[in-house]
């Protein structure tokens, strides 16, 4: 099949490319995770593709599409994405992207599938789920987890954040920040924005947070989502694959109608979820009493972020640590080869 990059009507970036639509040749291999998703090679590369009839929910792969286009967009270090085209051909030659259910294998459907771009050729270049903490420092772009933080909140990611995070230089690892299946408070079944002090996991990088660029990164992020008019999320909205939607037109108002009101209130979702960061850490230090919990030296009292910043400090992540440090340790990371590894959890 020759590579092929049709064009859809409505459909350009703010960055004025129009995502592709490509054929999905040969399956590579199946991924973990909750979604069964699979690494694919396309007329347009690799993707790791999820289904339609991915066993979490159809609406999980209209999530992505909305993610993807509203993080692109918004210049957050995401993968680039596509619509893969499933046909009978590459069904009835690569049986084994079928879906395990509990009753059985479920047939992937001919149509169009969620697919999000794999950075680098995965034969030649690692691509790794998990990073030792030691590691954290040879991030280029540390500053997406930032951004993505507040994204998340607008977004409410019912979800811990996962990002891939692969080789950009010598010494240098990039990130994008991948799998929003359950992004706008999907719960599993229903799309239930709401408001939470701290989504999962998120302690995780907890140290991030408090670094020194945290504040003017969550504040230049902030008026960038917020730009976001009612009429750009339209636009996003009428361009989801109509045979995503099925009869979903009524809930999907409501979801887009939600993220334009959330838009405007995230410095408030901002705070809650700085002083959510706070208090756990406050509670995890009365547990675990570290000295390196204590305020650092040298941070002026000034502004909210400033101010949680300090009362967070380094956070007790010591048990963190310990199982990063267990699970790799910094010579295995070039000998490891693509071993996919949750950030966090499963998949
Ligand atoms: N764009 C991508 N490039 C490379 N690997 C990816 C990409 N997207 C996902 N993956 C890999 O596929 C796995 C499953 O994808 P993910 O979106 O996390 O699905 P799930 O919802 O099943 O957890 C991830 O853990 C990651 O290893
Ligand atoms: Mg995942």
């Amino acid at each position: 099949m020759s590579a092929k990059s049709i064009e859809i009507a409505g459909w350009a970036d703010s960055d004025g490319n129009a995502p592709p639509v490509v054929c999905a040749l040969r399956l590579v291999r199946k991924m973990r995770g909750g979604a069964q998703a699979s690494m694919v090679e396309t007329s347009g590369g690799f993707y790791v593709v999820k289904w339609k009839q991915n066993p979490q929910h159809r609406r999980v792969i209209i999530n992505e599409f909305v993610a993807a286009r509203l993080l692109r967009r918004l210049g957050i270090a995401s993968p680039e994405f596509a619509l893969v085209r499933a046909e009978r051909r590459f069904l009835d030659d690569n049986p084994e992207v079928a879906i395990s259910g509990r009753k059985g294998p479920v047939p992937v459907g001919v149509g169009l599938h969620f697919g999000s771009r794999v950075p680098v050729n995965p034969d030649k270049k690692a691509i790794f789920d998990f990073i030792p903490l030691a590691l954290l420092s040879r991030v280029t772009n540390l500053a997406d987890f930032l951004k993505v933080f507040v994204f998340d909140l607008w977004v409410d990611n019912n979800d811990g954040r996962q990002a891939i995070f692969f080789r950009a230089g010598s010494k240098d690892l990039s990130a994008l920040m991948i799998d929003n299946g359950f992004a706008f408070g999907f719960d599993g079944t229903e799309w239930r924005m709401r408001d939470k002090t701290i989504c999962k996991d998120r302690h995780l990088l907890s140290e991030l947070y408090v670094s020194e660029q945290s504040a003017r990164i969550f504040e230049a992020t902030i008026p960038r989502i917020a730009a976001t008019t009612a009429a750009d999320l339209e636009a996003i909205r009428q361009s989801i694959p109509r045979e995503w939607v099925e009869d979903d037109d009524e809930q999907l108002s409501h979801v887009f109608a939600e993220l334009n009101r959330r838009s405007q209130r995230l410095p408030i979702l901002l705070r809650q979820a700085l002083e959510g960061l706070a208090e756990r850490a406050q509670s995890a230090r009365e547990v675990t009493p570290d000295k390196r919990c204590g305020p650092q030296p040298g941070i002026p009292r000034q502004g909210n972020f400033i101010q949680t910043r300090e009362r967070i400090s380094a956070v007790g992540l010591q048990r963190v640590r310990t199982r990063l440090a267990e699970e790799w340790s910094d010579g295995e990371i070039a000998a490891a080869g693509h071993q996919p590894r949750p950030f966090s959890r499963a998949g």
